[in-house]
């Protein structure tokens, strides 16, 4: 042999040898061969890293016992190498199986190897790539959940809009009315068509009070329930509302936590859910109403859950993602408006809790509202309000005028004596000038101050002047958070006299 043959053998093995070291020395991949049979022929450290055998445990046996018992059973190992010498080259990310037990979600990559044409055998390389796995799930579930939000944002300020101008207008026609039913007397076929445009807008109110809850918008006023009692207070009414075919039971734990909410809109929902469970039940089931303390899980949030439950037709899959948008319904015309969910949904999430569903076709559904714990405060005790007839003057602040006139309609119906601004500048004029006995304003206006600003305003030069505000929806009112009553419109005569009777003075 030449200097020359045994300078290059020498170099051939150094680099071989270098080779061997980088192979066995990567510890982030599993780097091995395989023999054409699958047996597993060579081993690094990355290897055993990942998978947890030592060389001389591993080498020698077959390459499936990396694999789950059902890929074993499913014939997959002897499928990946068929793959690999067919196609060149095979590839695949699925789970796989350590030396412990444990699984891991593996990248995979498997390559023939040829020598003078023929299979000598497998490079195998595999990756632990469970947690990467697992951060990509992650990002996709709160994608999932942003899409899902911006969508019930972008349908609440669309609902929110139509609902709000709606709202003023069925002000508008429900406050006339009172004027309309003293003008015309007895005429039997005009007190006729009065009830029916009475009805007819009461109708409008609630539609228009249930697309205001959905987009979060209803000026609220929250208070300090007790969830037993009231679903005990209401089950007589949906009692009759169930009919015979289907009962109604009560399932409450004892001791529930009290929540702050806003009864009517409670009292809403529950109806809704209840509605729905019976209309799930065409030929008669059970309804159970239950109320149960949730302990923290993730968040340490404590939370009520009042869930429904029926034994109906269950929601189909395809359904179930869209039964709280508005205006979904799978009812016939003149059944169903799709606004019953829609309302449950922007009830829970205004007083910050959620909703869940649980259904199964041909079995039932479970709706389950969960509403945050509220530490009980010295029950504030309820002033039963009576119809009196008030006196004295009301500064009336309301910027549209068609609003304002059946406002001070109604107000001197109930014996006031009625100024009206309509700005908040100049209520403040208005009240330096002459004497107030009450202040009586709108919260959404156009100006530097609105409604709630000029309440604080005043609270704080007149502390001893009641306020009551009135909103048909609006942000800031959420902001009042009980600093003040707020009255929602559109209301009639008689809880505008309920309103103003309640106020501290
Ligand atoms: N308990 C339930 N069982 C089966 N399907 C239900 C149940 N609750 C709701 N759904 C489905 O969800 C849809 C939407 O319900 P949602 O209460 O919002 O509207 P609706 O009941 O159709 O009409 P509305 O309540 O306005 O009168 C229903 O049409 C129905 O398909
Ligand atoms: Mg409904």
């Amino acid at each position: 042999m030449s200097k020359k043959d045994q300078q290059q053998q020498r170099d051939l093995f150094e680099s071989q040898r270098n080779f061997r070291l980088l192979v066995e020395g990567v510890s982030d991949y599993a780097l091995y061969m395989l023999d054409p049979a699958g047996i597993i022929t060579s081993w690094n450290i990355g290897g055993q890293r990942i998978k947890g055998y030592a060389p001389a445990e591993i080498i020698g046996q077959h390459f499936s016992c990396f694999y789950t018992e059902v890929d074993r059973a499913n014939g997959k190992p002897l499928r990946a190498l068929r793959i690999a010498r067919e196609q060149g080259r095979y590839e695949e990310d699925g789970w796989r199986v350590r030396k412990d037990g444990t699984f891991f979600w593996a990248s995979v990559v498997i390559d023939p190897i040829y020598e003078d044409g023929e299979l000598v055998g497998f490079a195998k390389i595999t990756r632990d790539i469970t947690e990467r796995r697992e951060a990509q799930l992650k990002l996709e579930r709160m994608h999932q959940q942003l899409a899902e939000s911006q969508k019930f944002d972008a349908l609440g300020q669309l609902t929110g809009g139509v609902a709000h101008d709606f709202n003023n207008l069925l002000m508008i026609v429900s406050g006339s009315l009172h004027t309309l039913k003293k003008a015309v007397g007895h005429d039997p076929r005009c007190l006729r068509a009065l009830s029916a445009i009475e009805g007819a807008t009461k109708r409008g109110a609630s539609l228009t009070s249930q697309l205001l809850t959905f987009a979060r918008r209803q000026s609220v006023n929250p208070q300090v329930v007790d969830v037993a009692e009231r679903i005990d207070a209401m089950r007589e009414v949906l009692d009759s509302g169930v009919g015979n075919v289907v009962s109604l039971q009560l399932d409450m734990d004892p001791g529930v936590w009290p929540v702050m909410v806003d009864v009517t809109e409670f009292e809403t929902a529950l109806v809704n859910l209840v509605i729905n469970a019976r209309d799930a039940m065409p030929g008669g089931g059970v309804i159970t109403i239950s109320a149960r303390n949730e302990a923290p899980g993730e968040a340490d949030t404590e939370y009520v859950a009042i869930s429904v439950e029926d034994t109906g037709t269950g929601i189909a899959p395809d359904v179930l993602g869209k039964i709280f948008d508005p205006f979904f319904t799978t009812k016939p015309i003149g059944k169903g408006t799709g606004l019953g969910l829609s309302q449950v949904h922007g009830f829970a999430h205004q007083a910050g809790g959620t909703v869940k569903v649980a259904s199964e076709l041909g079995k039932g559904t479970k709706i389950t509202i969960l509403l945050p714990r509220k530490e009980a405060a010295d029950a504030a005790e309820d002033v039963d309000a009576v119809e009196t007839g008030g006196s004295g003057t009301v500064l009336l602040v309301e910027d549209n005028p068609d609003v304002a006139a059946v406002s001070t309609g109604l107000l001197e119906q109930l014996g006031y004596t009625v100024r009206r601004v309509a700005s908040a500048e100049a209520a403040l004029r208005e009240i330096e000038l002459d004497r107030i006995d009450l202040v009586f304003s709108d919260i959404v206006m156009p100006g530097k101050m609105d409604g709630l600003g000029l309440a604080r305003h005043l609270k704080a030069v007149r502390p001893g002047l009641p306020i009551l505000l009135t909103s048909g929806y609006s942000d800031s009112a959420r902001n009042v958070r009980g600093d003040f009553p707020i009255l929602r419109k559109p209301y009639e005569i008689h809880e505008l006299s309920q309103a103003i009777a309640k106020l501290p003075r």
